[in-house]
């Protein structure tokens, strides 16, 4: 089977359910093969990473929206309120993962190639160098303790660069509501422990090789204009 698949920029691909009119979720395509990302990432860790672990934080935030939508209907303010932490959980899983796989592309289609336009000048007036910024999220990432996020994004009120890291499956924004990510890395163990063991910080160095810099200097010039 083909593991191709087309591009879609439907990340947050929505599906009618029930007559209520009530949305869900459904997993993105990658914009390119498993195996794309190697010696990276491998394509192990891709199709599981993407099959598994991605489609049960949709899944997952699909149930508690439905059982957010039955308990509104019902007035039980206890179960809405008890459903938040799933949705946040969840949800966030499926937020933060669809930016992921975004923020990688293959080297031959310019992975790795360092930022260009306005986003590299805006990197090099805030920290110096691309070099400092990496060797800062690197450093970020592997202090983090247990599971998250270590992120690059744009404050686009104050437009200025941020970096941020997030517990468990907490989006950007939950870090402030002007904050937009342009570039997350995943620094749970499901997405480099079957290559990298235990080692993160060789994980994190051999994922600058295939980022999307290109992607994030679009956001950067959309949300910073
Ligand atoms: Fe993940």
């Amino acid at each position: 089977m083909a593991l191709r698949t087309l591009i879609t920029r439907k990340t947050l691909r929505t599906a009618p359910l029930g007559c209520r009119g009530l949305q869900t979720y459904t997993l993105p395509d990658l914009p390119y093969d498993y195996g794309d990302l190697q010696p990276a990432i491998s394509a192990e860790i891709m199709q599981l990473h993407h099959q598994k672990h991605h489609q049960t934080y949709v899944t997952n935030f699909n149930n508690a929206l439905e059982q957010l939508d039955s308990a509104m209907n019902k007035g039980d303010a206890s179960t809405v309120v008890k459903l938040q932490s799933a949705i946040k959980f969840n949800g966030g899983g499926h937020v933060n993962h669809s930016i992921f796989w975004k923020n990688l592309a293959p080297v031959r289609e310019g992975g790795g190639e360092p930022p260009k336009g306005s986003l590299g000048s805006a990197i090099n007036n805030h920290f110096g160098s691309l070099e400092a910024l990496i060797q800062k999220m690197n450093a970020e990432g592997a202090a983090l303790q247990g599971s998250g996020w270590v992120w690059l994004g744009v404050d686009k009120e104050f437009k200025h660069l941020v970096v941020e890291t997030t517990a468990n499956q907490d989006p950007l924004v939950t870090k402030g509501a002007s904050l937009v990510p342009l570039l997350g890395i995943d620094v749970w163990e499901h997405a480099y422990y079957l290559q990298y063991k235990n080692v993160r910080p060789d994980y994190l160095k051999n994922l600058w090789k295939v980022m999307n810099w290109k992607f994030a200097g679009e956001v950067y010039d959309k949300e910073s204009s």
